[in-house]
């Protein structure tokens, strides 16, 4: 059922220069799970069905409003003169019914839409004017510290750099999300100072202000502190990322999946998986891509945007924008990459790679071969290392073979041609030319035979004793093989 409307509007900070980040991708895009964790956020706060959805960004602007498309209004802070002046931009896009206001900082991915409803009650239920969620840290080094009095009430948020050697012990943090009475909100907002260390208008200090005018302040203490975690560098964006995969593989679980090691399994956001399916270790499941039912994945599979039935085997191998039908299987050791289909029951075997391909129902392609731009039908068998030429410097050409063909090993199939229903090539060929149903194309050239070969260079014991690089009597640099130009010429004269 979907939820009731949320009598809310949320604001979603994001003008921060995310500068610890060290990157030229605005902070707020950098991917957890696949995927940008403002649209994380954005997820979470569209199942609150707020009455609207409003963004402050920065510099970056025009990348992040391109990221959130009309999934959000979007005020530009042209100077970032912290976290209240933020606010204060998002002034002009308020409307009168806009009366309730949930604040966010956009770095935040791990908040659930649970724990913002509980704290959207709690303000509702409370009649505060301001109601913070806050957690407790073990280790609370950076964050804004929430001082209570004696009675446990909130009454003001210091900032780590402004708060004294006892207020730093303080383990109950600010996550940065807020709800506010708006008229409240706006009326402490004009009167914010940036009389501190940063010389920023500080959004915390609002707090202290509705105190002091009597209003009342709230706080919801989440019950796991990762959910107040804001991403400020590499190595919390990669803690983030570690708690997420936790939650994406436990519920897969849940439903019915089986992970041999949660730990090394890495799957995206909106990525579905189907009961009874078993998951080994090093599994990347990326983008969209869903895989159905009794599938076994892995070890160290990458399946990205694909789509795979039921009963499909993938193991050691890369399967990109590609969809494998039931019960095919893959690898070890293939890469599929972007438009092959499998057909049900057919196979890519061991170092084979396509391109562009699809080959029909219980198709077999099991073993070192190549196959670009190419339709196969049903039935047949591409023999080891066959390969199509489907490039020639320009243009990439197609290669067809039809229902029940017979790929020889190392067949190369000169594109643009056709191998017709039931047709069989030959083993080492090189086929240019279309061969006709139920025909056999061989091309080859004639093999010699050379009688008494070995006698003629001298027993194996004699060539076990010469000397492995040449020099040494009776050696012969290009005799390796059994062949070298010297004997190949006596060999044409006696021929
Ligand atoms: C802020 C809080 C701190 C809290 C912490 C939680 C303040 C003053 N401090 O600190 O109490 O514990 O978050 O993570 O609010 N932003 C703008 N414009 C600005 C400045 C910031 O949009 O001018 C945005 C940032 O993009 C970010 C959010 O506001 O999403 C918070 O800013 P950030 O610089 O990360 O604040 P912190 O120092 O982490
Ligand atoms: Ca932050």
């Amino acid at each position: 059922m979907p939820r009731k409307r949320a009598e809310i509007t949320a604001l979603v900070l994001a003008a921060g220069e995310g500068t610890r980040m060290k990157s030229s991708l605005p902070k707020v895009l950098h991917p957890v799970c696949g995927r940008p964790m403002l649209l994380v956020m954005l997820d979470t706060l569209e199942s609150l069905r707020p009455r609207r959805v409003l963004l402050v960004a920065g510099s970056d602007a025009e990348r992040v409003m391109q990221a959130v498309g009309s999934r959000a209004e979007v005020a530009v802070q042209e100077e970032r003169l912290g976290t209240g002046h933020a606010v204060l931009t998002a002034g002009p896009l308020l409307r009168p019914e806009d009366e309730r206001i949930l604040i966010l900082a956009g770095d935040m991915p791990l908040v659930t839409a649970s724990t913002l409803e509980e704290l959207l009650a709690l303000h509702q239920k409370s009649g505060a004017k301001a109601t913070l969620l806050t957690v407790r840290l073990p280790d609370p080094t950076g964050y804004g510290r929430v001082v209570r009095n004696g009675t446990g009430e909130v009454q003001r948020i210091v900032e780590e750099k402004e708060a004294t050697p006892s207020e730093r012990r303080i383990d109950e943090i600010n996550t940065s999300i807020y709800v506010f009475e708006r008229s409240e909100l706006f009326e402490c907002l004009n009167g914010l100072g940036r009389d501190n260390r940063k010389g920023e208008y500080y959004l915390t200090d609002v707090v202290a202000m509705i105190r002091e005018s009597g209003g009342k302040v709230s706080a919801l203490t989440a019950d796991d502190p990762c959910e107040g975690m804001g991403v400020n560098n590499r190595a919390e964006l990669a803690e983030a990322e570690r708690v997420l995969r936790g939650r994406i593989n436990r519920r897969l679980m849940e439903e019915g999946v089986t992970m041999i090691d949660p730990s090394l399994t890495y799957v995206d956001l909106g990525v579905e998986v189907g009961e009874d399916t078993v998951i080994y270790p090093l599994t990347f499941l990326q983008g969209v891509t869903k895989i159905g039912r009794g599938c076994v994945i892995g070890p160290a599979a990458r399946i990205i945007d694909s789509v795979l039935g039921d009963g499909v085997t993938v193991q050691e191998s890369v399967v990109r924008e590609s969809v494998l039908e039931d019960c095919s299987s893959v690898g070890p050791y293939a890469s599929l990459r972007p438009g092959t289909r499998l057909g049900k029951g057919s196979r890519a075997g061991t170092f084979v790679e396509m391109k562009k391909t699809v080959v029909g129902e219980g198709s077999k392609v099991p073993h070192l071969s190549y196959m670009g731009d190419a339709t196969i039908g049903r039935g047949v068998n591409v023999g080891a290392g066959s390969i199509t030429c489907n490039y020639d410097g320009e243009k990439k050409h197609a290669t067809v073979i039809e229902d029940g063909a017979f790929i020889g090993s190392d067949t190369m199939l000169i594109a643009p041609v056709r191998v017709g229903r039931g047709a069989v090539t030959g083993a080492g060929s090189s086929i240019s030319r279309d061969v006709p149903d139920g025909a056999l194309a061989v091309e080859r050239s004639g093999q010699r035979i050379i009688e008494n070969w070995k006698k003629r260079k001298g027993s194996d014991t004699a060539r076990l004793r010469r000397p492995a690089i040449s020099g040494g009597e009776g050696g012969d640099p290009g005799d390796a093989n059994g062949w070298s130009e010297k004997s190949a010429g006596k060999d044409k004269e006696e021929l």
